[in-house]
């Protein structure tokens, strides 16, 4: 299948604080000079931001990785997992349409979703509420016909009983995911043949315990679950700063739906977020330099008081840029909206990684309107 970006994007992507606080302490995982390799979670977690991909969101994430924007886009378009156009507000519903499921029905299956939800693949149903489309096999093969929403299988399926299952979606409720024909896990249908001694036949399978622990089969990850918060294998790193916060107050009983691997919200710390204590006075800049690449501009040794701005509103600079930009002395938006082309030229030429991308996005006329809305 031909998969595009589509025509309509939106004009800027950011992780929330909580989702990039996640974000930060997956690229911990790899070691130094990989980070590219967090591209599919982080992705991932664009996706459960927004419901779907953006050339904005996709571009954040390679700048965040330090990836040229072509690597992260090729990704995104590779993998189905991946939705490149708005879904459905509610579900968007994968039905696996290779052998062993076109085999037991697949094909009724689709025609439950042309019915209920929209005659293509990837329109949305004239309430928005849900979107479908066909995949490849999911790896549920024994409990086929099945489809995928979100993070859970529904399995065994006929068409009456996906049926089912979108009009209690529709409604508000939460159905139960897994095998809809009574079967616990892949068991032979008429039950199992081994290991009946002591099995305990209205049991759950553990996907399926874990998908009605969290209370909302079709809740997207929001950041408010527990991410991982401690570098992978204690290698130190931003995360291990920004970890290092106080014990968590529990949350409320009721507040806390599980997240996708099964933590609950009340482990989650506490984002106290302390500003940084402000810093004593230092030189307000150092002058500007001319080498044969340039002018470099004045550079601050600190941001003042403390508080740089948020660069990241200047579309184009990710979290990565960012940080090259403060290792560079720049920290406030008027440094940036006053630089003349000898200092852009500079500044283009030691971007390490991210060559050109002041004249490239413009980032003067960007700042300069940051500093005369007043933001
Ligand atoms: S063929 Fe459908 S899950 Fe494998």
């Amino acid at each position: 299948m031909l998969r595009r970006l589509h025509p309509d994007q939106p004009d800027s992507f950011a992780f929330t604080a909580d989702n990039m606080a996640w974000a930060e302490a997956q690229i911990t995982k790899y070691p130094e000079g990989r980070q590219a390799s967090a591209v599919i979670p982080l992705l991932w977690r664009a996706q459960e931001q927004e419901g779907w991909l953006s050339r904005p969101a996709i571009e954040y994430v390679a700048d965040m990785l330090g990836m040229a924007h072509i690597r992260a886009l090729e990704v995104a378009t590779f993998y189905f997992m991946f939705q490149l156009q708005p879904v459905g507000s509610v579900a968007h519903v994968q039905i696996c349409g290779t052998t062993s499921c076109m085999i037991c029905g697949a094909e009724a299956l689709i025609e439950v979703c042309k019915d209920k939800i929209a005659a293509k693949p990837h329109a949305l149903s004239a309430d928005g509420k849900f979107s479908w489309e066909e995949v490849e096999c999911l790896g549920a093969c024994t409990n086929a016909p099945m489809i995928q929403i979100g993070k859970d299988f529904y399995e065994d399926l006929t068409p009456e009983t996906l049926s089912a299952i979108l009009d209690d979606l529709a409604a508000g409720k939460v159905p139960t995911p897994g095998p809809q024909n009574g079967r616990i896990g892949a068991e032979p249908l008429g039950g199992p043949k081994v290991l009946v001694e002591g099995s305990d036949t209205s049991a759950q399978n553990a996907s399926v315990a874990l998908a009605t622990s969290i209370g909302d089969t079709i809740k997207r990850i929001d950041g408010t679950e527990v991410p991982l918060l401690k570098p992978w294998g204690d290698q130190g790193g931003r995360a291990v700063e920004a970890r290092s916060e106080p014990a968590p107050e529990p949350r409320p009983a009721a507040d806390v739906p599980v997240n996708d691997t099964g933590v609950t919200k009340q482990q989650a710390p506490a984002r106290s977020a302390a500003k940084p204590e402000p810093k004593p006075a230092k030189p307000e800049t150092e002058a500007t330099e001319t080498d044969e690449t340039g002018t470099r501009p004045a550079r601050l040794d600190d941001p003042r008081d403390g508080q740089p701005d948020d660069l990241k509103k200047i579309k184009g600079i990710g979290p990565k840029l960012e940080e090259v930009c403060h290792s560079l002395g720049f920290y406030h938006f008027d440094q940036i909206a006053n630089w003349t082309e000898e200092e852009i030229a500079w500044v283009d030429t030691h971007l390490e990684g991210f060559k050109g991308r002041v004249t490239r996005d413009d980032w003067v006329g960007q700042a300069k309107a940051l500093v005369e809305a007043g933001t």
